[in-house]
Protein backbone atom coordinates (compact mmCIF):
# COMPACT_ATOMS: atom_id res chain seq x y z
CA UNK A 1 0.00 0.00 0.00
CA UNK A 2 1.02 3.38 -0.92
CA UNK A 3 -0.10 6.81 1.03
CA UNK A 4 -0.26 9.77 -0.61
CA UNK A 5 -0.23 12.96 1.77
CA UNK A 6 -1.22 16.33 -0.15
CA UNK A 7 -3.81 13.99 -2.05
CA UNK A 8 -5.92 16.87 -3.00
CA UNK A 9 -3.62 19.64 -3.79
CA UNK A 10 -2.11 20.27 -7.54
CA UNK A 11 0.95 17.58 -7.32
CA UNK A 12 -0.88 15.03 -5.31
CA UNK A 13 -4.32 14.40 -6.74
CA UNK A 14 -1.92 13.54 -10.49
CA UNK A 15 0.10 11.13 -8.45
CA UNK A 16 -2.67 9.48 -6.81
CA UNK A 17 -3.90 8.63 -10.32
CA UNK A 18 -0.54 7.83 -11.90
CA UNK A 19 -0.72 5.07 -9.33
CA UNK A 20 -4.11 3.89 -9.81
CA UNK A 21 -2.81 3.45 -13.65
CA UNK A 22 -0.16 1.62 -12.63
CA UNK A 23 -1.79 -0.79 -11.00
CA UNK A 24 -0.69 0.41 -7.16
CA UNK A 25 -3.05 -0.02 -3.80
CA UNK A 26 -3.43 4.01 -2.78
CA UNK A 27 -4.44 5.48 -0.27
CA UNK A 28 -5.03 9.11 -0.08
CA UNK A 29 -4.65 11.01 2.77
CA UNK A 30 -6.79 14.21 3.44
CA UNK A 31 -8.20 16.64 6.34
CA UNK A 32 -11.60 17.32 4.80
CA UNK A 33 -13.99 14.27 3.11
CA UNK A 34 -15.63 16.36 1.15
CA UNK A 35 -12.54 17.08 -1.04
CA UNK A 36 -11.75 13.30 -1.49
CA UNK A 37 -13.00 13.02 -5.24
CA UNK A 38 -10.90 9.88 -6.25
CA UNK A 39 -11.31 6.91 -8.32
CA UNK A 40 -13.38 4.35 -6.35
CA UNK A 41 -10.22 1.71 -6.04
CA UNK A 42 -8.43 4.55 -3.88
CA UNK A 43 -8.45 3.81 -0.35
CA UNK A 44 -9.30 7.35 1.34
CA UNK A 45 -7.30 8.33 5.28
CA UNK A 46 -8.84 11.16 7.15
CA UNK A 47 -6.17 12.99 9.12
CA UNK A 48 -4.22 16.17 9.72
CA UNK A 49 -0.78 16.14 9.63
CA UNK A 50 -0.68 18.64 12.32
CA UNK A 51 -1.75 16.53 14.36
CA UNK A 52 0.13 13.52 14.92
CA UNK A 53 -2.32 11.46 16.97
CA UNK A 54 -4.46 11.05 13.82
CA UNK A 55 -1.72 9.39 11.48
CA UNK A 56 -1.12 5.75 12.96
CA UNK A 57 -4.21 4.36 11.36
CA UNK A 58 -3.72 6.12 7.71
CA UNK A 59 0.02 4.38 8.04
CA UNK A 60 -1.72 0.96 8.88
CA UNK A 61 0.01 -1.82 6.04
CA UNK A 62 2.06 0.76 4.13
CA UNK A 63 5.39 0.47 2.67
CA UNK A 64 5.90 3.52 0.54
CA UNK A 65 4.67 7.16 1.72
CA UNK A 66 4.64 10.12 -0.81
CA UNK A 67 5.28 12.95 1.43
CA UNK A 68 3.80 16.63 0.38
CA UNK A 69 3.39 19.21 2.54
CA UNK A 70 2.32 23.04 2.15
CA UNK A 71 5.63 25.03 1.82
CA UNK A 72 5.87 26.84 5.25
CA UNK A 73 4.83 23.50 6.98
CA UNK A 74 7.90 21.08 5.83
CA UNK A 75 9.58 21.38 8.49
CA UNK A 76 6.91 20.25 10.96
CA UNK A 77 5.03 18.07 8.59
CA UNK A 78 7.93 16.25 7.47
CA UNK A 79 9.21 15.76 10.91
CA UNK A 80 5.77 14.24 12.29
CA UNK A 81 5.22 11.81 8.77
CA UNK A 82 8.89 10.56 9.76
CA UNK A 83 7.86 9.32 13.14
CA UNK A 84 4.88 7.81 12.31
CA UNK A 85 6.24 6.06 8.86
CA UNK A 86 9.12 4.80 11.72
CA UNK A 87 6.39 3.75 13.74
CA UNK A 88 4.60 1.69 11.28
CA UNK A 89 7.57 0.06 9.44
CA UNK A 90 7.75 2.34 6.62
CA UNK A 91 10.10 1.05 4.00
CA UNK A 92 10.70 4.23 1.54
CA UNK A 93 9.83 7.80 1.83
CA UNK A 94 9.66 10.29 -1.32
CA UNK A 95 9.34 13.32 -0.42
CA UNK A 96 8.16 16.78 -2.79
CA UNK A 97 11.26 19.72 -2.17
CA UNK A 98 12.21 21.99 -4.23
CA UNK A 99 14.77 22.73 -7.21
CA UNK A 100 16.48 25.01 -4.62
CA UNK A 101 17.71 22.63 -2.60
CA UNK A 102 19.93 21.33 -5.36
CA UNK A 103 22.27 24.26 -3.80
CA UNK A 104 21.13 25.42 -1.03
CA UNK A 105 19.34 28.60 -2.57
CA UNK A 106 18.99 31.68 0.18
CA UNK A 107 15.28 31.81 0.39
CA UNK A 108 13.00 30.34 3.00
CA UNK A 109 11.36 27.94 0.83
CA UNK A 110 14.25 26.33 0.49
CA UNK A 111 15.12 26.19 4.31
CA UNK A 112 11.88 24.57 4.47
CA UNK A 113 12.55 22.04 2.46
CA UNK A 114 16.32 21.32 3.37
CA UNK A 115 14.91 20.86 6.72
CA UNK A 116 12.12 18.39 5.74
CA UNK A 117 14.81 16.81 3.66
CA UNK A 118 17.34 16.21 6.46
CA UNK A 119 14.44 14.55 9.00
CA UNK A 120 13.68 12.02 6.20
CA UNK A 121 17.76 11.09 5.17
CA UNK A 122 18.15 11.00 9.59
CA UNK A 123 15.00 9.10 9.46
CA UNK A 124 16.67 5.24 8.76
CA UNK A 125 14.25 4.99 5.99
CA UNK A 126 15.05 4.43 2.16
CA UNK A 127 14.42 7.68 0.60
CA UNK A 128 13.49 9.40 -2.51
CA UNK A 129 13.93 13.38 -2.85
CA UNK A 130 11.92 15.19 -5.99
CA UNK A 131 13.09 18.71 -6.34
CA UNK A 132 10.55 20.17 -9.05
CA UNK A 133 11.09 24.03 -10.39
CA UNK A 134 7.94 26.48 -10.73
CA UNK A 135 5.02 24.13 -10.93
CA UNK A 136 3.03 25.63 -14.67
CA UNK A 137 -0.22 25.64 -12.79
CA UNK A 138 1.01 28.36 -10.94
CA UNK A 139 -0.36 30.18 -13.84
CA UNK A 140 -3.94 29.86 -13.05
CA UNK A 141 -3.12 32.53 -10.49
CA UNK A 142 -3.56 34.67 -13.43
CA UNK A 143 -7.01 33.57 -14.85
CA UNK A 144 -8.93 35.96 -12.77
CA UNK A 145 -6.69 38.98 -14.21
CA UNK A 146 -6.77 37.57 -17.54
CA UNK A 147 -10.57 37.22 -18.08
CA UNK A 148 -11.39 39.98 -16.21
CA UNK A 149 -8.87 43.07 -17.70
CA UNK A 150 -6.59 41.71 -20.01
CA UNK A 151 -3.88 42.26 -17.32
CA UNK A 152 -1.54 40.01 -15.96
CA UNK A 153 0.24 41.98 -12.36
CA UNK A 154 3.09 40.55 -11.54
CA UNK A 155 6.56 41.40 -10.27
CA UNK A 156 10.26 40.37 -11.64
CA UNK A 157 8.57 39.98 -15.57
CA UNK A 158 12.21 39.06 -16.93
CA UNK A 159 12.81 36.26 -14.48
CA UNK A 160 13.41 32.84 -15.91
CA UNK A 161 11.77 29.54 -14.54
CA UNK A 162 12.32 26.25 -15.85
CA UNK A 163 8.40 25.70 -15.10
CA UNK A 164 7.41 21.99 -15.27
CA UNK A 165 3.89 20.12 -15.26
CA UNK A 166 2.04 19.12 -12.30
CA UNK A 167 1.33 15.73 -14.34
CA UNK A 168 5.03 15.42 -15.11
CA UNK A 169 5.58 15.29 -11.23
CA UNK A 170 2.90 12.66 -11.06
CA UNK A 171 4.36 10.40 -13.67
CA UNK A 172 7.57 10.79 -11.91
CA UNK A 173 6.31 10.07 -8.46
CA UNK A 174 4.81 7.34 -9.98
CA UNK A 175 8.00 5.74 -11.17
CA UNK A 176 9.65 6.22 -8.16
CA UNK A 177 7.50 4.23 -6.14
CA UNK A 178 6.46 1.43 -7.93
CA UNK A 179 9.86 0.92 -9.18
CA UNK A 180 13.03 -0.01 -7.52
CA UNK A 181 16.35 1.66 -8.08
CA UNK A 182 15.14 5.41 -6.73
CA UNK A 183 16.25 4.55 -3.24
CA UNK A 184 18.90 7.70 -1.92
CA UNK A 185 18.73 9.85 -4.75
CA UNK A 186 17.49 13.19 -5.49
CA UNK A 187 15.97 13.76 -9.15
CA UNK A 188 15.81 17.55 -10.16
CA UNK A 189 12.48 17.79 -12.34
CA UNK A 190 11.74 20.26 -14.49
CA UNK A 191 10.10 21.14 -17.97
CA UNK A 192 11.88 21.26 -21.17
CA UNK A 193 12.66 25.07 -21.45
CA UNK A 194 12.88 28.31 -19.18
CA UNK A 195 10.27 31.12 -19.82
CA UNK A 196 9.64 34.57 -18.34
CA UNK A 197 6.82 35.68 -16.87
CA UNK A 198 6.09 38.06 -20.20
CA UNK A 199 7.30 35.25 -22.37
CA UNK A 200 4.17 33.32 -20.30
CA UNK A 201 1.59 35.73 -20.91
CA UNK A 202 2.93 36.05 -24.78
CA UNK A 203 2.20 32.64 -25.15
CA UNK A 204 -1.51 32.63 -23.59
CA UNK A 205 -2.78 36.33 -25.26
CA UNK A 206 -1.72 34.50 -28.94
CA UNK A 207 -3.36 31.00 -27.88
CA UNK A 208 -6.63 33.07 -26.95
CA UNK A 209 -6.10 35.52 -29.95
CA UNK A 210 -6.57 38.70 -27.67
CA UNK A 211 -3.94 41.40 -26.28
CA UNK A 212 -3.06 40.36 -22.89
CA UNK A 213 -0.92 43.46 -21.25
CA UNK A 214 1.63 42.30 -18.74
CA UNK A 215 2.05 45.27 -15.76
CA UNK A 216 5.18 44.92 -13.73
CA UNK A 217 4.89 45.63 -9.94
CA UNK A 218 6.99 46.26 -7.73
CA UNK A 219 8.08 44.06 -5.28
CA UNK A 220 5.93 45.98 -2.70
CA UNK A 221 2.47 46.09 -4.59
CA UNK A 222 3.10 42.41 -5.30
CA UNK A 223 3.23 42.40 -1.25
CA UNK A 224 0.25 44.40 -0.61
CA UNK A 225 -1.58 42.37 -3.43
CA UNK A 226 -0.71 38.67 -1.82
CA UNK A 227 -1.60 40.33 1.39
CA UNK A 228 -4.96 41.06 0.10
CA UNK A 229 -5.69 37.30 -1.02
CA UNK A 230 -5.17 36.39 2.65
CA UNK A 231 -1.42 34.67 1.58
CA UNK A 232 0.66 33.93 5.01
CA UNK A 233 3.46 36.71 5.77
CA UNK A 234 6.42 34.33 5.79
CA UNK A 235 5.59 32.58 2.65
CA UNK A 236 4.98 35.68 0.73
CA UNK A 237 8.56 37.22 1.80
CA UNK A 238 9.71 33.50 0.45
CA UNK A 239 8.13 33.56 -2.59
CA UNK A 240 9.40 37.41 -3.06
CA UNK A 241 13.00 36.25 -2.23
CA UNK A 242 12.77 33.46 -4.81
CA UNK A 243 10.77 35.36 -7.69
CA UNK A 244 13.41 38.01 -7.12
CA UNK A 245 16.21 35.31 -7.53
CA UNK A 246 17.94 36.00 -10.72
CA UNK A 247 21.48 33.79 -10.23
CA UNK A 248 20.00 31.72 -13.04
CA UNK A 249 19.76 28.87 -10.62
CA UNK A 250 15.57 28.91 -11.41
CA UNK A 251 16.39 28.55 -15.38
CA UNK A 252 18.37 25.21 -15.37
CA UNK A 253 16.75 22.94 -17.34
CA UNK A 254 17.49 19.25 -15.99
CA UNK A 255 16.20 15.74 -18.26
CA UNK A 256 14.87 14.06 -15.22
CA UNK A 257 11.12 13.33 -16.46
CA UNK A 258 12.43 12.19 -19.80
CA UNK A 259 15.05 9.82 -18.00
CA UNK A 260 12.75 8.74 -15.24
CA UNK A 261 9.49 7.61 -17.48
CA UNK A 262 10.66 6.96 -21.07
CA UNK A 263 8.92 10.37 -22.30
CA UNK A 264 10.18 14.15 -23.24
CA UNK A 265 8.81 15.98 -20.15
CA UNK A 266 5.64 18.62 -21.27
CA UNK A 267 6.21 22.21 -22.70
CA UNK A 268 4.37 24.74 -21.33
CA UNK A 269 2.89 24.96 -24.81
CA UNK A 270 1.04 21.71 -24.25
CA UNK A 271 -0.03 22.46 -20.89
CA UNK A 272 -1.73 25.87 -21.96
CA UNK A 273 -2.97 23.96 -24.58
CA UNK A 274 -4.67 21.37 -22.24
CA UNK A 275 -5.98 24.32 -19.85
CA UNK A 276 -6.70 27.14 -22.50
CA UNK A 277 -10.67 27.24 -21.02
CA UNK A 278 -9.19 28.55 -17.93
CA UNK A 279 -8.39 31.67 -19.29
CA UNK A 280 -11.03 32.38 -21.60
N1 LIG B 1 3.98 25.76 -6.55
C1 LIG B 1 5.20 25.64 -7.02
O1 LIG B 1 5.58 26.30 -7.98
C2 LIG B 1 6.17 24.69 -6.35
C3 LIG B 1 7.43 24.46 -6.92
C4 LIG B 1 8.29 23.54 -6.31
C5 LIG B 1 7.90 22.90 -5.12
N2 LIG B 1 6.67 23.15 -4.61
C6 LIG B 1 6.28 22.48 -3.36
O2 LIG B 1 5.07 21.74 -3.58
C7 LIG B 1 4.32 21.75 -2.38
C8 LIG B 1 2.92 22.27 -2.66
O3 LIG B 1 2.30 21.35 -3.52
P1 LIG B 1 0.84 21.58 -4.11
O4 LIG B 1 0.84 22.89 -4.86
O5 LIG B 1 0.42 20.35 -4.80
O6 LIG B 1 -0.02 21.80 -2.81
P2 LIG B 1 -1.48 22.38 -2.73
O7 LIG B 1 -2.19 22.26 -4.05
O8 LIG B 1 -1.39 23.74 -2.08
O9 LIG B 1 -2.15 21.36 -1.72
C9 LIG B 1 -1.74 21.27 -0.39
C10 LIG B 1 -2.08 19.88 0.10
O10 LIG B 1 -1.60 19.76 1.44
C11 LIG B 1 -2.61 19.16 2.22
N3 LIG B 1 -2.51 19.63 3.60
C12 LIG B 1 -2.32 20.89 4.02
N4 LIG B 1 -2.27 20.94 5.37
C13 LIG B 1 -2.45 19.65 5.79
C14 LIG B 1 -2.51 19.04 7.06
N5 LIG B 1 -2.38 19.76 8.21
N6 LIG B 1 -2.71 17.71 7.15
C15 LIG B 1 -2.88 16.97 6.00
N7 LIG B 1 -2.82 17.49 4.77
C16 LIG B 1 -2.61 18.82 4.66
C17 LIG B 1 -3.93 19.56 1.58
O11 LIG B 1 -4.86 18.52 1.85
P3 LIG B 1 -6.36 18.73 2.42
O12 LIG B 1 -6.70 20.20 2.31
O13 LIG B 1 -7.20 17.86 1.52
O14 LIG B 1 -6.30 18.22 3.82
C18 LIG B 1 -3.57 19.58 0.09
O15 LIG B 1 -3.75 18.32 -0.50
C19 LIG B 1 5.08 22.63 -1.39
O16 LIG B 1 5.89 21.83 -0.57
C20 LIG B 1 5.94 23.49 -2.30
O17 LIG B 1 7.10 23.99 -1.66
C21 LIG B 1 5.79 24.02 -5.17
Amino acid sequence: MILVTGATGAVGNHVVAQLVEAGAKVRALTRSPGKARFDPQVDVAIADVDKPETLPPALEGVERVFMLAPSHHAPAHDANIVKAAQAAGVRHLVKISGLGTIDDAPDAITRWHLEGERAVKESGIAWTILQPGEFMSNTFYWTYGIKGEGVVREPHGDTRQALVDPRDIGSVAAVVLTTEGHEGKSYPLTGPEALTPKERVAKISAALGRPIEFAQLTPQQARDNWVMLGAPEELIDAVQSVLADDSGRWARVYPTVEQLTGRPARSFDQWLADHLEAFR
